[in-house]
Order: structure tokens, then C-alpha cells, then sequence
């Protein structure tokens, strides 16, 4: 579904990624776990086109999408959910889904309908403006909302940081209901616990390298590495 490959990325003349390599398949969850400042968001947003990497390639379904710009990427079937989630503060739970909608030529994809299905707290706040949300509530938009752009690849930035322990369990339940549903999905994450329990593949990343690849049960097994890199 997608391939990473020696990504080089800039903030102006700040060299922040130094050849990120990693591949997500289809209907995996793959997490990138690293501390404060390690590169997390930098590769979300290299992979979403929004910090074009200056060397390397990024294929998704083996198409080559390295800075092409964000809403053809969109189209493409990427979902995207920053870790600030940008929830229209002035429009309605609904509205904020409604204006994210994408129409599909065929029938099937998502409606805030089946939308609702996952994320059934949102139907009783439907009409609730989105600047009177909790944090909870709006993490569970800003996904909820992404999915309503039909994707095949979702982003998730930090879903869980700020939630109390039992939301964060909550999501990881809506989540692991994304990959019932097919989708695929890249969570960058600080939440160890959290990301081991999701995950089928994990990637660690440090100083904008990857230090560690491996599936969930080898990072769950080395201590070593977590607490070189995670500190957990
Ligand atoms: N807009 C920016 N301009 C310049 N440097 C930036 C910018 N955004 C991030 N950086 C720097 O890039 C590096 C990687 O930041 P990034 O946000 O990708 O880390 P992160 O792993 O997502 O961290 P966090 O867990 O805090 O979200 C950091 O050293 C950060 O200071
Ligand atoms: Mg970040």
C-alpha cells in the first residue's frame, strides 16, 4: 500500500529526516513510535505532500506520489489526521463530517451514516458546534471526519495523546474497527502501550532515523531497544 523509501525532508535549511525508510501493507496497522521531536509528524506530513521530501520516493499503490500536492493525494485515497485535528469550531458535528464528504461513483464508501455506525457518541452530539466539543470528542471527529473522504491509507498523528486512560482504550477499539473495515493504517504515536496493543508492525524512529523495524511481538519482546529509543 505504501512504500517509504530514504526520504530526505527540510524545514527550510533544517535537515530534519535523514533517509526514513518504511512500508505499510494493506490492512496492516503500522505504528512509528519515537520521543518528543523525533520526526513523527515530519514523515505524516512528507507522506501527505505537505513538507515535500527533497530526496527519496514515497509509491502508493506502487504510484509514485512524492510531492504531489495534498488534495490529489486525498483523492488518491490517503486520509490525513493531524495531531491538532482542525475541527471547524463554528460548525456542527454534522456539518463538519457533511463538508468533508466525498462522493464515490459506486454506492459503497462512507456516509455520515455508516460513519455513525463506528463512532455512535457522535450521532448524539450531532448538533453540538465543534468548538464545544471535549478532546475526546473531537479526536473521534477529526477521524471520523477524515473517513468521510473514502480513504484507503489512514494517518493518524497522536490519536490518543491528552485522553484519559479508558478513552484511550475507547479508540483503540474504533480504530481496530477501521481495520475490520479494510482500511490501512500509519499511527505515529508516543504511547508505547498503546501502539503495541494495535499494531501489527512497528517502526521506530530518533533524531529523524529509523533505529528499529519488526513485527509487534519482536518490539514487545526487546526491552533494550524500547528503552534506548522510547525510554519505556
Ligand atoms: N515548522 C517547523 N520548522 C522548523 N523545525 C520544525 C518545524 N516543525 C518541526 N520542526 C523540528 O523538526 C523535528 C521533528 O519534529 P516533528 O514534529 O516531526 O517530531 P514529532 O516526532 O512529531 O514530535 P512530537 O511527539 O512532539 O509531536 C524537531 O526537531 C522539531 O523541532
Ligand atoms: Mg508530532
Amino acid at each position: 500500500m505504501l512504500e517509504v523509501e530514504g526520504i530526505h525532508t527540510y524545514y527550510g535549511l533544517s535537515h530534519i529526516l535523514f533517509g526514513v525508510t518504511l512500508k505499510v501493507e494493506r490492512g496492516e496497522i503500522v505504528c512509528l513510535l519515537g520521543r518528543n521531536g523525533a520526526g513523527k509528524t515530519t514523515t505524516l506530513k512528507s507522506i501527505m505532500g505537505l513538507t515535500p521530501p527533497k530526496q527519496g520516493s514515497i509509491r502508493f499503490k506502487g504510484e509514485e506520489i512524492s510531492g504531489m500536492e495534498p488534495y490529489l493525494l486525498a483523492r488518491k485515497g490517503i486520509g490525513y489526521v493531524p495531531d491538532d485535528r482542525r475541527i471547524f469550531a463554528d460548525l456542527t458535528v454534522g456539518e463538519n463530517l457533511e463538508i468533508a464528504a466525498r462522493q464515490l461513483k459506486e454506492e459503497q464508501g462512507w456516509s455520515k451514516e455508516k460513519v455513525y455506525e463506528i463512532f455512535p457518541a457522535l450521532r448524539d452530539i450531532e448538533h453540538r458546534k465543534g468548538g464545544c466539543l471535549s478532546g475526546g470528542e473531537q479526536k473521534m471527529l477529526a477521524i471520523a471526519r477524515a473517513l468521510m473522504g473514502n480513504p484507503d491509507l489512514l494517518l493518524l498523528d497522536e490519536p490518543t495523546e491528552g485522553l484519559a486512560p479508558v478513552l484511550v482504550h475507547a479508540l483503540e477499539e474504533k480504530i481496530k474497527k477501521l481495520k475490520e473495515a479494510g482500511l490501512t493504517v500509519l499511527l505515529a504515536e508516543q504511547n508505547v502501550r498503546s501502539a503495541l496493543r494495535l499494531s501489527d508492525h512497528g517502526y521506530i524512529i530518533d533524531n529523524g532515523q529509523i533505529r528499529y523495524q519488526g513485527s509487534i511481538e519482536e518490539l514487545k519482546e526487546n526491552e533494550e531497544v524500547r528503552k534506548k529509543y522510547l525510554l519505556v
